[in-house]
């Protein structure tokens, strides 16, 4: 074995043991939250990404005439769903909230060409969302009533708020799109001028 394989098989097993440790790690934060009763993050993906994008993009249309909105994804995880409304709408403002190392960093990279996307590393259960124009989530349904009773605290009488998957605590939905797959759903809460919380 000359010198310079034996430089390329420590190499190797240096780049192996990074890409290990890194995905262990990756695994391990991602299922913990899971275990400490907080969603892991698991993307909105598919046919419920495209109803999710679909129904916001719907709402910042008809109510931006001459303003800028204020829209947050509450756990954004890598901006699954943030990054590419903030594309589309750069005249409006983005944040994501993330309090999971990995997600959020990974999120903040991508934004990095993004000036009207930010991402912060908190819980979203010390953020106000009083001025939150729309309000995106993908939360655990052990989350639902804590979070719902925060949001009735805190939105604004014009507010638009789309989940995927699990409905507020004792707050009416508008609007219920199920996904034909009997397990996906997107609901759509709009307090459009009257205080329904
Ligand atoms: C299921 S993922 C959804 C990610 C993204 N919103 C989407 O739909 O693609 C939920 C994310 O919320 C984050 N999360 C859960 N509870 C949180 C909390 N209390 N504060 C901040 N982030 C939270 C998790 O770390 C996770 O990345």
């Amino acid at each position: 074995m000359t010198f310079l394989s034996v430089i390329l098989l420590v190499l190797c097993l240096g780049v192996c043991f990074v890409i290990f440790c890194v995905s262990i790690y990756f695994i391990i934060i991602t299922f913990s939250s899971g275990f400490m009763k907080h969603s892991p993050t698991i993307p909105t993906t598919g046919k419920t990404l495209s109803v999710m994008l679909q129904k916001t993009s719907e709402y910042i249309d008809t109510h931006s005439l001459n303003h800028s909105l204020n829209i947050i994804d509450a756990g954004c995880g890598w901006g699954t769903l943030l990054i590419p409304l903030a594309r589309k709408y750069p005249s409006h403002h983005f944040i994501g909230i993330e309090y999971s190392f990995l997600p959020y960093i990974l999120a903040k990279w991508r934004v990095r060409n993004l000036p009207n996307a930010t991402i912060i590393r908190q819980n979203l259960f010390t953020y106000s969302f009083h001025e939150a124009d729309v309000i995106l989530y993908f939360l655990l349904p052990s989350e639902m009533k804590r979070f719902s009773l925060k949001l009735k605290n805190e939105v604004k009488k014009t507010c638009f708020i789309c989940s995927n998957r699990f409905p507020l605590y004792q707050i009416s939905y508008d609007e219920k799109i199920d996904l034909n797959d009997n397990f996906s759903c997107v609901y759509i809460y709009k307090t459009d001028g009257y205080n329904k919380f």
